[in-house]
């Protein structure tokens, strides 16, 4: 229920009128030629708005914020209350079994998976599977405790399943874990993560789904243990999920978390101390290390009920018309390359998360045009998933070590890289034909500014776009 001072934001919930519940929808941005228009967001797979949904409840929330669990004042019994009610309206979301999984809350995705991959007591004769498509952040944390093998992919960048049943008989016996994206930030592949768990299990080993991309788009149920194709881990950003409050949480078997020392000791985390010995606490709070984010917590699972609210089958089907509409506008413009699966017919089977190329204008250098002259926010670049972008671009290995050679040099000017669309559920088809006759103008090198190229980031700016930054926020 939205309140009076929230309702002129929020008028009813149909997906035309989703916009409605986002914030900062309608700002307007300056352009180059001195004009002002709505911005347009093509960058969600970063990170999202906030859904007004959020901010009433953190507003309503914020009087009685306290500090929770310890304290026994009125205000953090409301609090402490708050916090818990949060972690079982999350793990709910997520189909969590709470006899047998714990909802631990943390930062994001990547301070997740890195406690995952300290706390399932890995070794260094372990495998863990991840594949090539992973974001970093589904990578560089598991090297780190075990061997990690990285599952091969198909020309197209989707993932090869052929490899991954090979690479659990290669490594019979030995792989522990499965850590894969539930669906891939960079070509918005989404990965059959049920028939993945089945054939985890079926090789002795637990799976992790990374579903920070995945989550803000896709209804995820973990199932219960009994059925083969249910998820052991699962880990998901607040902030991709329309609360960016700074939390993040970790779902794991209860059993897991109830062994060992936590990845980080201090207050929270502890029954008892002495001056020599520390019994640790029961999960979660073993892993919850420090007084956490209450806010961050409650943000996250207002963003949950939302969504559950609105419906993740009405925001799938939208999402998946914007993303058709967007492979057939880009498809016909000269000189756009597209990557992963370009066909506007599987639209529905993948997220809207789009990558592509403008030839003969580098990656750098479009995303500042479209930020600069039409108010559109993309990402350019390797998207943290570099090994997964030179596999989309086809780089040869030789290639790839002499650019490697220049960013250590401190030199990017010249990297390979792509422009990155990825839509909300709150994104419109008008906002798609804006960015397509953007395109189309710049792909006939109608281009208003005069660009400047950093050479240590790569980064263009145009030499006489000076908007007046401190009038749009200052702190
Ligand atoms: C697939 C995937 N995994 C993990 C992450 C890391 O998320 P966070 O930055 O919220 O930790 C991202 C961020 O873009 C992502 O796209």
């Amino acid at each position: 229920m939205i309140s009076q001072k929230y309702a002129k934001n929020v008028r009813s919930f149909p997906i035309e009128d989703i916009r409605q519940r986002i914030v900062g929808v309608s700002v307007k941005v300056p352009l180059l030629d001195g004009t002002r228009r709505p911005y347009v967001n093509f960058d969600n797979a970063a990170t999202a708005p906030a859904l007004w949904d959020v901010m009433e409840t953190i507003d309503l929330f914020m009087p009685w914020y306290s500090s929770i669990h310890r304290g026994k004042g009125f205000k953090s019994e409301i609090s402490s209350q708050a916090y818990d009610r949060a972690r079982e309206i999350v793990g709910r979301f997520f189909g969590a079994d709470p006899a047998e999984q714990v909802v631990i809350f943390g930062k994001n995705s990547t301070e997740a998976i890195n406690k995952a991959a300290r706390r399932i007591g890995l070794t260094r004769d372990d495998v863990v599977l991840v594949s090539l498509m992973e974001h970093h952040s589904n990578d560089l944390p598991w090297r780190e405790q075990a061997q990690t093998v990285h599952i091969g992919l198909a020309a197209d960048g989707s993932l090869d399943m052929a490899d991954v049943a090979r690479k659990f008989a290669e490594h019979a016996g030995r792989v522990r874990l499965l850590a894969i994206s539930g669906a891939s930030n960079v070509t918005g592949f989404i990965n059959p993560i049920h028939e993945l768990a089945a054939l985890a299990h079926a090789n002795q080993a637990l799976i992790l789904v990374d579903a920070a991309q995945l989550a803000p788009h896709r209804a995820i149920d973990m199932r219960p243990a009994a059925d083969p194709g249910h998820l052991d881990f699962l880990v998901a950003s607040g902030h991709k999920m329309y609360a960016p409050f700074g939390a993040g949480v970790l779902i794991g078997p209860r059993a897991i978390f109830a062994h060992g020392a936590p990845d980080y000791a201090g207050g929270g985390t502890v029954e008892i101390v002495t001056e020599d010995d520390v019994y640790w606490a029961s999960p979660p709070d073993r892993d919850e290390a420090g007084s956490p984010n209450v806010i961050g917590a409650v943000a996250m699972a207002a963003a949950c009920k939302a969504l559950a609210e609105i419906g993740m089958e009405r925001l799938a089907e939208h999402e998946a018309r914007l993303t058709a509409h967007a492979l057939r506008e880009l498809g016909q413009i000269a000189g756009v390359e597209l990557y992963g699966d370009a066909d506007p017919a599987r639209a529905g089977e993948r997220l809207g998360v789009i990558p592509f190329n403008l030839r003969g204008v580098s990656h750098y250098l479009l995303a500042a045009i479209l930020g600069a002259e039409y108010g559109i926010g993309v990402r350019n670049g390797c998207f943290c998933a570099h090994p997964y972008v030179l596999h989309l671009l086809d780089i040869p290995d030789p290639v790839a070590w002499s650019w490697r050679k220049q960013v250590v040099a401190g030199f990017r000017a010249h990297l390979p890289g792509l422009v990155r669309l990825s839509f909300g559920c709150y994104n419109t088809e008008e906002e798609i034909d804006w960015l397509a006759a953007a395109l189309r103008k710049i792909a006939r090198g109608e281009i208003l500014g005069n660009y400047v190229q950093d050479p240590a980031s790569g980064a263009f700016h145009e030499t006489a776009f000076h908007p007046d930054w401190n009038g749009y926020f200052k702190i």
